[in-house]
């Protein structure tokens, strides 16, 4: 998606050789026209999958499911990473972070997700994949069907895609970052180039 990576180059920051901040549109500010396009790339993407909902994790992954049910007419269910006062009879799931070196413990309502979902999963970004094992396992839980994973920015010198892959999941991401090397930001078309 190319407005994507011209966003990407135009502002985001590389922190290191593993790290892209991007917090000027999707990490702590948001920008809604951007998430609006996403929104619809997502759409255009799954199109053929009869998507009933999108489960994703908070907080970041919120804004690009919620413009992407929108233009579905679907509604979204995020995973909470904390306890809530109100969430009672969850299914839940272990999230550990090799980033952040913490796990968590992710959970939904029964009530929001079903047998007869199909369910797109949507998150902000891919590194290690394991977000994403974790909202399959819950959606799973469910016994929902799976029609893939959208991604905003993968990173694709890790782990996360050959992973979900590896257990038959449709990746789609609409930025792939192949390096992240000597401060710049290498896309996958542009590698070798
Ligand atoms: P994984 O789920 O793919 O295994 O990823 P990992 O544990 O490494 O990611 C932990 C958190 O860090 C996630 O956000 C993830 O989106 C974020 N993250 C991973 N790599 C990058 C990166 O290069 N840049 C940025 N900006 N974020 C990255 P989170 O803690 O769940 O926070 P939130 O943003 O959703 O609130
Ligand atoms: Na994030
Ligand atoms: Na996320």
């Amino acid at each position: 998606m190319l407005l994507l990576q011209e966003k990407i180059k135009n502002e985001g920051k590389v922190l290191s050789n593993y790290v892209l901040k991007v917090d000027s549109f999707l990490n702590h500010q948001i920008d809604p026209e951007l998430m609006r396009e996403i929104g619809k790339e997502f759409a255009r993407r799954f199109a053929a999958e009869k998507i009933t909902k999108i489960v994703t994790i908070e907080s970041s992954g919120i804004a690009p499911a919620v413009m992407t049910a929108l233009e579905m007419g679907v509604k979204v269910v995020f995973a909470r990473k904390r306890k809530s006062l109100t969430l009672h009879d969850a299914y839940t799931a272990n999230v550990y972070s090799f980033t952040k070196q913490e796990t968590n413990e992710i959970s939904v309502a029964k009530e929001h997700l079903h047998s007869s979902d199909r369910v797109l999963i949507i998150d902000d970004f891919l590194a290690n994949g394991q977000a994403a094992l974790g909202l399959i396992e819950l959606v799973q839980q469910a016994g929902a069907s799976i029609a893939g994973i959208g991604i905003v920015i993968e990173k694709s010198f890790q782990e996360g895609r050959s992973l979900l892959e590896k257990d038959g999941f449709r990746v789609e991401s609409l930025a792939e970052v192949a390096s992240l090397t000597n401060e710049k930001v290498t896309f996958k078309e542009e590698e070798g180039a």
